[in-house]
């Protein structure tokens, strides 16, 4: 029987659109479940949306929508977090959303248990609220008054509430952490016991009655639970704990791993354990805190305008390059600071430099030696290939080992350390000099060849976790078959047949003109900056009923128009009243022909003190707006509107 491997992401909040801070992470979660199913394991790979809370409540009456709706957009909508998940080459088995029944219902179970079990009980909850944290601290907890998890201010809040008994759980919690490797890496636990652990952990206000959405509390009209009760046990019931929606609990649970960034190990290694341990249920293997992606240094966030939007890259970049990049340039356990001048260097050293070159010239070196095929007798060289051949024969261990430790980075350094060696390899063997003479040295270029073909076939299969598409390619441009493209063959160098046969294919990884894609990223984000810039509300002073009476507005038509002579701006109008007609001076001629004018209706400031533009008397102004794009658009008057018609 396969041993059952189950890998979790946290789930996301559906409050904005993601990007690809949270694209890291569901990546890397994605490599590990492909690695784990290459390597035969039975595999559960879990993510999803976490839907409940205040943030969401306000953010749709923002909106003018329902939560439901709100969330629905974002999760299901185009461009939404599944279809980044489809884009990216996701491979999750399950998609979690916490409003899905069967995950409300088992939380009302979850909820009622450690209710009569004596783990929560009601009380009376005063404190500090962080809302975009959806976190309650005590005043102890707090950084110079402010959330100690973003640093945003808090607010008071008071409320009857249901408490969960943490503090009964924080001798068991410290020995977990400190006793076992159930923390990773180890950094993150002196984190968690100095900061929470040692100061004393207070029991957790776990409900909530000043909003409404969350999942109710059955027994209590009025409380929803804390959205990170509801969250946590998400991992539980997407296996069909307390549901019958699936039946996987039995075999999956506990996970292997919950892969989760470094602000909510709080979360996931001091509250999770204590609830789970009152449940009486086995506790995950392992909680992994990676680190976060940064931008100049600092954290990516909707509000600072910074984030980075993975669809950008993904499309200029390329899905498995993107995939390629988060992991191997950042080691997984730290933060590591991202940019485009990073991800392009990357791109062109690994990927196109020396992977690609690697490809192609070995393929196209096939093609033109022996027209694709290799023949079947080769002869080795020991002293020249026995360096290689050790090379990848040892690959699959060292890299087996590396990602055994989520050790992403250094499983694909392992992997680039042989591409590139070989690289060397084509150098000092001289295959152009031993074409010259194929009848004396044609059995020897042909094992030079194989050998080349042997550390792409190992490096591709290695490679699937990371980058799927591309991979498979490799395998078929080098004319591997089925079985050799196998975990399995990558443990045994000779695994490719020796007459094998090459497919040229296209360029994987194209050289990018860094100059040139760097400007036209800074060009979109400029565009996309713009269109999201937000409207300012305007400082305006008010003015009574009776100032506004003072000005006469009315209803006017345009009879007759002109441009004013060596004006740009400038056009004379004669404008109709119904009781006279009047000539008006208006600076609307870059947006308006005179033509286009003719037999509009408009308004017309009436009571205006008579001025001269450019010589010419105008009596009166034409109301127009401008926009942030700098057009001025008259304010018309639907066509049956009377003349002289006052507007008010
Ligand atoms: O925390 N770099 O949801 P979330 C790396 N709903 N990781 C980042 C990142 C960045 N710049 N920005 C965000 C939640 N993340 C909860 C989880 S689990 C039961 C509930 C990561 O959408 C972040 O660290 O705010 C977190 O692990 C994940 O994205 C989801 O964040």
């Amino acid at each position: 029987m396969k041993e059952k491997f189950y890998i979790t992401t946290p789930i996301y909040y559906p409050s904005d659109k993601l990007h690809i801070g949270h694209t890291y992470c569901t990546v890397a979660t994605d490599a590990m479940a492909r690695y784990k199913r290459m390597t035969g394991h039975d595999v559960i790979f879990l993510t999803g949306t976490d839907e409940h809370g205040q943030k969401i409540e306000d953010k749709a009456k923002a909106a003018g929508v329902s939560p439901q709706q709100f969330v629905d957009n974002i999760v299901l909508g185009e461009k939404g977090v599944q279809d980044l998940w489809k884009l990216m080459n996701i491979s999750n088995d399950r998609f979690i959303r916490t409003t899905d029944d069967y995950h409300v219902e088992a939380i009302q179970k979850i909820f009622k248990k450690m209710y009569e079990n004596g783990d929560i009980y009601k009380g009376s909850y005063k404190g500090k609220y962080c809302k975009p944290c959806e976190s309650f601290w005590t005043e102890s907890q707090l950084v110079d008054g402010k959330c100690p998890d973003c640093g945003r201010p808090v607010e008071d809040a008071e409320e009857e509430a249901y408490f969960f008994r943490l503090s009964k759980y924080a001798d068991r919690v410290r020995d977990l952490l400190e006793n076992t490797d159930f923390l990773e890496p180890r950094s993150r636990v002196h984190e968690m016991v100095n900061n929470f652990i040692k100061p004393g952990l207070e029991d957790l206000c776990v409900s909530r009655t000043s909003f409404t959405w969350g999942v109710p509390v059955d027994f209590d009209k009025g409380h929803v639970v804390y959205v990170w009760v509801d969250a946590l046990f998400n991992y539980t019931t997407a296996l069909g704990f307390m549901n019958g929606k699936y039946d996987d609990y039995k075999d999956f649970w506990p996970a292997d791993v919950h892969f989760v960034g470094k602000e909510i190990v709080r979360f996931h290694s001091i509250i999770w354990p204590a609830m789970l341990m009152s449940m009486e249920m086995p506790l995950p293997k392992k909680v992994f805190g990676h680190g976060w992606l940064l931008l100049d240094g600092g954290k990516m966030s909707k509000s600072k305008g910074n984030v980075v939007d993975p669809y950008v890259l993904a499309e200029k970049f390329g899905v498995d390059a993107l995939r390629f990049f988060l992991l191997r340039t950042f080691p997984f356990g730290s933060d590591g600071n991202f940019s485009n001048e990073a991800l392009i260097s990357t791109i062109n050293t690994d990927l196109a430099n020396d992977l690609g070159n690697l490809l192609s010239r070995t393929v196209s070196m096939i093609e033109k030696y022996f027209g694709g095929t290799l023949p079947v007798e080769q002869t080795e060289d020991a002293e020249k290939d026995e360096e290689l051949v050790g090379l990848i024969s040892n690959l699959r261990g060292l890299y087996e080992e590396q990602m055994e430790k989520y050790a992403f980075q250094n499983a694909l350094a392992e992997i680039f350390n042989v591409i590139s060696r070989a690289n060397k390899y084509i150098d000092e063997n001289t295959p152009w000099v031993l074409a010259k003479d194929m009848e004396a040295n044609g059995k020897r270029l042909a094992r030079v060849m194989y050998n080349l073909l042997e550390v792409l076939r190992v490096s591709a299969i290695l490679l699937t976790p990371f980058m799927p598409t591309t991979s498979v390619e490799i395998l078929r441009q080098i004319g591997a078959c089925e079985c050799c493209s196998k975990w399995e063959a990558a443990g045994v160098y000779g695994s490719l047949k020796a007459d094998a046969s090459v497919v040229r294919g296209e360029n994987l990884f194209p050289r990018i003109d860094e100059a040139k894609m760097l400007a036209e990223l800074e060009a979109e984000r400029e565009a996309a900056m713009k269109a999201n810039a937000k409207v300012e509300a305007p400082v305006e002073e008010e003015i009574t009923i009776d100032e506004f009476a003072k000005v006469s507005l009315r209803c006017a038509e345009v009879i007759a128009c002109e441009r004013v002579e060596k004006s740009k701006k400038l056009l004379k109008l004669q404008v109709n009243l119904g009781y006279e007609t009047r000539q008006v001076v208006s600076g609307i001629a870059e947006a308006y022909t005179p033509e286009t004018l003719i037999g509009k209706k408009v308004i017309l400031v009436s009571n205006l003190k008579p001025a001269k533009l450019m010589g010419i008397d105008s009596y009166g102004m034409i109301l127009a707006t401008k926009g942030s794009d700098g057009v001025l658009r008259v304010a018309f008057l639907d066509p049956e509107t009377e003349n002289g018609a006052e507007v008010r």
